[in-house]
């Protein structure tokens, strides 16, 4: 096996090298082949320690980092383009699809194919936990479900929707469909209730609070058309509706949809909520949110239990809707949006379909999975002592005399901060799955059951997103890493330098910690007062910025430049206190075959690869405008700011990355 692994990362090596040459882009931008050689280079890396396979890991970090280089760039004029010159060549974006690529995205990736390993491996009783085997069962029914007869198929999705009452589009010839029996409200209540979808309606527990309004934001649809011929070929295919009725029907749905859309704004639950008063003058005719939520809860709301609602002003909006949309096309409206969760596609890849549904339904229990595998003692360790060394410069920093700006009190409160915060690895490991899945019957072929079964078993669950970068919850005062940067041999391996680890993992610890310190409940007025005169400099300092010309828009949100800025450095200080504790002896790893760079450089080349990116023009523009400094402008601006990026890299005193008017917040020490 040994010598097939090396192989592989022999021909990692190559591609790399293929791609530093200009010709290696068809190559590389076959994902089968970059995530083939990502697991058989984790087979040999994790089977074996010898001095020979971390020669081979070594030379291929090497090779990575080379290639997404421009190495006859100046790295004091322009540190990105040195680092990540090559990136838009081997990664490029594009008009569609991806609009821009990334290194998180290489770490989601590879990620998504380590779950797709675990859940395709055989059940076994012996070994697997009651949870996974639920979900291998739920994923082989799936797979299976391809041979289960088109009859039968419909059958099962004409159930669901008798569940609820009658589909208009559905009414056989002849038949009327009776309007005066559908009752929308209550119909996307006991959807709701049964299978946890929110449709037209949103409700969400969560804590003490219930929130009831406008569910996720519909987007408005650029190709209306297109969207109109996708509902009726589902309806035609799916529901064997006669093709003419199924165009009129999807039009009438798809322009329901967009009116909708026009109604509804892009709000995260719990932001401006409003305590819902029941008034009885203004729900007659329209929702009673009352009612609703105690449809869904399946009994009486309690004196005790407020109900608030989600974007005030959408539950009139939407009354106003209903009340200038026909009867039928709201139903068909309702039940295509309950149906679209059930259909299945045995033309398309099976395959994709069953692991996207798998992730999509058990998406705590994958991050679980993946974190026993990968999180062993040795990198939970390794982890730890990057955030130990990280936290401790962080509170020197803050107790050193550059603070002193600080009124006593407030440093007090942030230095507590900066001691209690601490570090968790989202995998779910305080979650008893197998109290979640213990009860839930599946049936070995039946995967619309199966389906049905588990969306009502969560149907009231608030459902997780997949954390794909690394954040700071200020509620739990915890920086949360996700269980995708746990992949060994991206951001560190063993056999890495630490240089490596404290570039990548160290700054993104550092810059949640940063943001840890934001909470305004902390600064007193005078604090606050000098805060923003150091604000000012970096809003000055990051407006005279420009990316390909364009100057980027002054703005007030300076936050995640000061965080990057003070994240670099307290790294850079946890790093080299490090190296003073370790054995002189161990310097000599310190470094990576064939890349002619010290320790320190290393450091920051591994910094700004974090932030490798291609934008396609539009996208970018956009993104300057709306989303903070493009990723480019980030290494820009704070490695022009810290002193020892300059003298590291020998930069001269007129060199771009060497800013002449420093901005600081606090400032680390590094004599
Ligand atoms: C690791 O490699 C060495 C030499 O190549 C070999 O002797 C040893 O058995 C290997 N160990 C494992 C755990 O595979
Ligand atoms: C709303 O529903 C609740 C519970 O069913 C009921 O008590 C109340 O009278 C209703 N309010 C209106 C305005 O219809
Ligand atoms: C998880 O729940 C099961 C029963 O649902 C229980 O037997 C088991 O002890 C629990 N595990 C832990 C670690 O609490
Ligand atoms: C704080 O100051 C001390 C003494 O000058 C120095 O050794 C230490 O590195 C400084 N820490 C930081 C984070 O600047």
């Amino acid at each position: 096996m040994e010598n097939f692994g090396i192989a592989s990362a022999l021909l990692r090596l190559l591609l790399l090298q293929l791609v530093g040459s200009g010709r290696g882009h068809l190559l590389t931008g076959q994902p089968a082949i970059d995530l083939r050689i990502q697991a058989r280079e984790q087979l040999i890396s994790q089977s074996n320690d010898s001095v020979y396979v971390q020669r081979l890991m070594r030379l291929s970090k090497s090779a990575e980092m080379r290639s997404y280089m421009q190495q006859d760039a100046d790295a004091c004029d322009n540190f990105y383009d040195y680092s990540c010159g090559n990136w838009p060549q081997i990664n490029p974006a594009n008009d569609a699809y991806p609009r821009e690529t990334n290194f998180e995205q290489l770490l989601v990736k590879a990620y998504r194919h380590k779950q797709q390993r675990l859940m395709e491996q055989p059940a076994n009783e012996e070994v697997d936990e009651v949870a996974v085997l639920r979900l291998k069962e739920f994923y082989a029914s799936c797979l299976l479900y391809r041979q289960a007869s088109e009859d039968l198929y419909r059958v099962q999705l004409q159930e669901i929707v008798a569940e609820f009452g009658r589909m208009p589009v559905l009414s056989l010839p002849g038949q009327e469909w009776p309007a005066e029996e559908f009752d929308w409200q209550d119909t996307v209540a006991r959807i709701k209730r049964q299978y946890g979808f929110n449709i037209l309606l949103l409700f969400q527990q969560s804590a003490d609070r219930i929130y009831v309004g406008q569910p996720k934001q519909i987007l408005p649809e650029g190709n209306r058309k297109a969207v109109a011929d996708d509902i009726a070929r589902h309806l035609e295919r799916h529901l064997g509706v006669d093709p003419n009725l199924a165009v009129t029907t999807a039009r009438e749905i798809t322009q329901f949809e967009h009116q909708l859309a026009a109604v509804m704004v892009d709000r995260r639950v719990g932001v401006m909520s409003k305590l819902h008063i029941t008034n009885d003058m203004d729900y007659v005719d329209g929702a009673n949110l009352t009612q609703y939520v105690e449809t869904v809860l399946g009994r009486e709301l309690e004196a005790n239990e407020l109900l608030y609602e989600h974007v005030p002003g959408y539950l009139n909006k939407l009354d106003d809707l209903v009340a200038v949309t026909p009867p039928h096309v709201l139903a068909n409206y309702v039940f295509n949006e309950l149906l679209k969760h059930f259909y299945y596609e045995r033309t398309e890849s099976v395959l994709e379909q069953c692991v996207s549904r798998v992730r999509d339904l058990f998406a705590e229990l994958l991050d679980n999975m993946v974190f026993k595998q990968y999180g062993d003692e040795g990198t939970l360790k390794d982890i730890d002592a990057v955030w130990q060394q990280v936290q401790r410069s962080f509170r020197g920093a803050l107790q050193n005399s550059s603070a002193d700006w600080l009124v006593p009190e407030t440093r007090e409160k942030l230095l507590e901060q900066l001691y209690t915060t601490s570090l968790v690895i989202n995998g779910y490991a305080d979650v008893n799955f197998t109290q979640r899945y213990e009860e839930l019957q599946l049936k070995p072929r039946d995967y619309l059951h199966n389906l049905r079964t588990i969306l009502h078993h969560q149907s009231l669950m608030v459902k997780v997103k997949a954390q794909t970068s690394v954040t700071y919850d200020p509620v739990g005062k915890r920086v949360l890493l996700p269980v995708t940067l746990l992949q060994p041999n991206f951001l560190w391996s063993r056999y890495y330098p630490k240089a490596v680890r404290y570039g990548s993992l160290g700054t993104l610890l550092a810059q949640q910690l940063a943001h840890s310190l934001e909470d305004a409940s902390k600064w007193d007025a005078k604090s606050f007062a000098e805060y923003s005169k150091r604000k000012s400099c970096f809003k000055e300092q990051y407006g005279r910025l420009r990316l390909n010309g364009h100057y980027l828009p002054e703005s007030d949100l300076q936050a995640e430049n000061i965080a990057d800025n003070l994240a670099i450095q307290v790294a850079y200080h946890a790093y080299r206190r490090l190296l003073a504790e370790l054995d002189p002896s161990f310097l000599g790893s310190e470094s990576l075959p064939q890349l002619n760079l010290g320790s320190r450089r290393l450091f920051f080349l591994s910094f700004a690869q974090l932030w490798c990116n291609d934008a396609n023009e539009q996208f970018r523009d956009k993104q300057s405008l709306f989303l903070g400094t493009p990723n480019a402008l980030r290494v820009l601006g704070a490695l022009s700011n810290f002193k020892a990026f300059g003298r590291d890299f020998n930069c001269g005193s007129a060199s771009r990355m060497t800013s002449s008017q420093k901005c600081q917040l606090f400032t680390v020490n590094l004599d």
